[in-house]
This record gives structure tokens, sequence and C-alpha cells, in this order.
């Protein structure tokens, strides 16, 4: 463990841990895919799925940074058993962080533009609304690199400041902020008749809706929400007391990021009814249809977007900031490089990557960057959502269900679980989960 690094409090762990976990998965993804399979039924299943497998999971994770004290790489290596110690290459799923980061940052550039556009002035009906999406995405490769550039250097300068300073201090900060304007964003909404619109579109299930798809989909968000499966989560809890009840943390942290996708949710369903739209708009939920019903509320809802922006960019960076520890971690503990250098050429790596992503989409510049149909930002997040994540979420399963000695796991939670606890979470890390990822892996190949 790198001394200067230090330790996490335990509020600082948690809210970490929640900054990780509350990205733009819950506050754009969540709301858009809801809308396009259908509301209730689906999000009844995404809640199931937290909670059997998706919570599981997360504990299992920081199970095994808890116990080894090291980066990804070497927490594995620590506690494989002599014979297996292969095992330390299950490790390697840090760098899916730096290939997420790859396209993440870039969403989080379009984010910084919106919060301009809050303030410049929105677009007032759809077709323009489209137009303005448009001439981002496809026509503005520049200016994407420019917001893209200001994330990777907010998110490297966290990082230098280590666990306590940086990560720590930042979220300490932020998160709070963050629920601050989510739940005035509620309380605002609660005015509307929109909101009970919203409350029944998003829990009254009508399984009739429910495809095939929509499970799956719903299974694997319940991942990707949680940041489970590249190692984040094991490298923030390599930084926890020895002490730390990670299966009071980890209940805490699945139930703040249920909570936050839930509030963001309704707020977003809220605004679409009671304004006139549809939930079912895709990807373009936030960046198309909510720009417009802001910019009809005149100032005010040039404000209330600003603050809305604010709120999807601070959720954006304390996950981005957890998706390249790891691989800084590891840089810093197993090769011995300082801080500097490896946050340098880890925030390198991902942001030129992230500059062929938007030449990717980008009219005039995608060519070399285009697969068959696919862009590269395709590419990688088809790559990450149906492949590399699942594979470490397995990897994690397996670890912890098979490879682990009972009586350490136990050791580490029996005595907070209880008895009954414990052993439905054991069944559901070597049975449900493994069993789950296979599942959503072979689903996705076949698509
Ligand atoms: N959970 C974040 C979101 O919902 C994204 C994220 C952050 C993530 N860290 C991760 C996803 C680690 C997978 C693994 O936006």
């Amino acid at each position: 463990m790198n001394q200067q690094a230090g330790k996490f409090s335990r509020l600082g762990f948690v809210l970490s841990a929640t900054g990780a976990a509350v990205g733009l998965g819950n506050i754009w993804k969540f709301p858009y895919i809801t809308g396009v399979y259908g509301g209730g039924a689906f999000v009844m299943v995404y809640l199931v799925t937290i909670l059997l497998i998706g919570a599981s999971l997360l504990i299992a994770e920081m199970l095994i940074g808890k116990r080894g004290q090291k980066d990804c790489v070497s927490s594995f290596e620590e506690l494989a058993p002599p014979d297996r110690k292969g095992w330390k290459y299950a490790g390697f799923m840090l760098f899916t962080g730096l290939v997420i980061m790859t396209f993440y940052s870039v969403v989080i550039g379009w984010i910084f533009y919106y919060m301009y556009l809050a303030i410049a002035g929105l677009p007032t009906t759809i077709e323009s609304a489209k137009g303005t999406f448009d001439a981002l995405y496809a026509h503005a490769p520049f200016l994407q690199i420019f917001f893209h550039l200001i994330s990777v250097l907010f998110v490297a300068y966290v990082l230098l400041g280590g666990i306590k300073k940086g990560i720590e201090k930042t979220n300490l900060i932020l998160i709070p902020f963050l629920l601050f304007i989510l739940l005035g964003l509620l309380v605002y909404a609660l005015n509307f008749d929109g909101f009970a619109k919203a409350v029944s579109f998003m829990f009254a299930p009508d399984f009739s809706k429910l495809s095939a798809e929509a499970i799956i989909r719903a299974v694997g968000h319940s991942f990707f929400t949680l940041s489970i499966g590249i190692g984040s989560i094991l490298t923030y809890a390599a930084a926890l007391p020895k002490h730390s009840n990670i299966y009071k943390a980890g209940l805490m942290v699945a139930f703040m990021d249920t909570l936050i996708a839930l509030i963001a949710g309704l707020v977003i369903f809220s605004f679409l009814f009671q304004f006139g739209g549809t939930p079912d708009k895709g990807p373009g939920l936030v960046f198309v249809s909510l720009p417009v019903i802001f910019a009809k509320l005149g100032t005010l809802g040039q404000g209330i977007a600003f603050i809305f922006f604010v709120a999807m960019a601070v959720a954006g960076l304390t996950s981005a900031i957890s998706l390249v520890e790891p691989a800084v971690m590891y840089l810093e503990d197993r090769l011995g490089w300082v801080r500097k250098k490896a946050v340098l050429w880890s925030s390198l790596l991902y942001f030129l990557i992230g500059v062929f992503v938007i030449f990717s989409i980008s009219d005039g510049f995608k060519a070399p960057f285009t697969f068959g149909t696919k862009s590269l930002f395709d590419v990688l997040e088809f790559a990450v959502d149906s492949f590399l994540m699942p594979l470490g979420g397995f990897l994690i399963a397996i670890f912890v269900g098979y490879v682990l000695k009972r009586e350490v796991v136990e050791s580490e939670l029996l005595g907070h679980m209880g008895n009954t606890v414990f052993k439905i979470w054991y069944f559901s890390i070597r049975f449900i989960a493994p069993l789950a990822v296979l599942f959503l892996a072979y689903n996705a190949l076949k698509v």
C-alpha cells in the first residue's frame, strides 16, 4: 500500500464508492433505457438484479481489495493460493477503466458544452435541438476534443492528490452537492401533474412490454451502474482501514446508486410528461428532449438546465476518477512509478484514444476509425458492455466463490451479515452471479 496515498475514513470510502457508482449511467443512461424499454417492468427487473446479483458482486469485489490491500493485480496475486498465482492476470481487468474512459470522458465533454448552452441559449424546438446535438456530435470534433481535454485535466488533477487529499476530499464535497441538486429538482418536480404520471410510468409494471432484450439490458446495466468488474471498487477498498464493515458499505453504495437513478428518472420523466415529450427517445433524451423543455421555461428554465447539467457533470467526473485510479495505483505500486508519472501516462493514453473516438463519429474524419458499420465509439462501448465487464464480474465471482477459502470469506463477512444472509450471499456469488454473467455474455454475442 502506498504510504502517501493514505487510507479512507469510513464516510470517505462510502461517498467515494458512491461517487464511482453514480455516474452518467444513472442520470443519462438509466432514464433513457427505462424509456426505451417501456418503464415499470424494466425497472422491476433492474431492481431485482441489483439486489440479487449486483450488490453481492459489489461486496465480493470490495472483499478482494480489502483483504489484498494492494493494487488490483497484486491483490489477486496476494490472495490466490500458492499453486494458483496465475490469478494475478485477472487483475488486468483494470485496463477496462481506461477503455471506458476513452468514450466516457468524451460524453462528459458534451455535458460541459450543454452547461455552456444553458447560459448562451438553448434550442427551442425538437428539430433545432436535434440539429444542435448533431452539430456537436458529428460536425465539431475540435470542440469535442477541447471539452474532452478539460475533463481529462480535471480527473488528472484530482488523481494527483492521491486517495486522501484527492479522491476522498473531492467526493466528500461533490457527492453531497450532487444529492442536494437532485433533491432540489425532485421537490420542484413534485408540483407537476407530470409527477404522478412519471411515478406510474416507472413503477407500475406492465410485463407484456418486457422483451428478452430488455432483461439483458437491465442485467448489463446493473453491472455498469454499480461499477463492477474492472477493479475500481477493489482499488478503493484496498485503502480501507482494517475493521471496516464491507457488508454495510456495499449495501449503502448499492442503495445510494439506486436511489439516485430513481430520482433522476422521476425528475426527467416529470418534466417530459408535464411539458409534452415522450420517454422513448433513446440516448438523445437528455441532450435533445430535455433542453427544449427547459428552453420553454425561459430564464428559470435556463437556470434549471444549468443546474441539471452541472449535476450530470459532477456524477460523471466522480466516476471518471474511479475509472482511472486502478491503472494509476497499479503503475505506482507494482512498477514503482511516482504518482505524477503514473497519472500523466494513463491520462495521455486515454486522452489520445478518446481523440480517435471523437474522429470516429465526426463527418469527414470517420473513415479510418470505422469498422464495418460501427464507429470506434460503438466498438469500444460494445466491447465493454458485453465482454470486458461481464468477464471481470465473472472472474470476481469465481475467485471469491471458489478460489478463496471459505474461512477467509467468512471471517470478513459472517460477523456482519449473520448466518442466513451470509448463506444467501455466498450462494449468489457461487451460482447466481456467474450464471447471470454467462447468460449476459452469451446473449450479447448473439446480437
Ligand atoms: N458506474 C458509473 C456510471 O454509472 C460508471 C463507472 C464508474 C464504472 N466506474 C466504473 C463502470 C467501473 C464500470 C466499472 O456511470
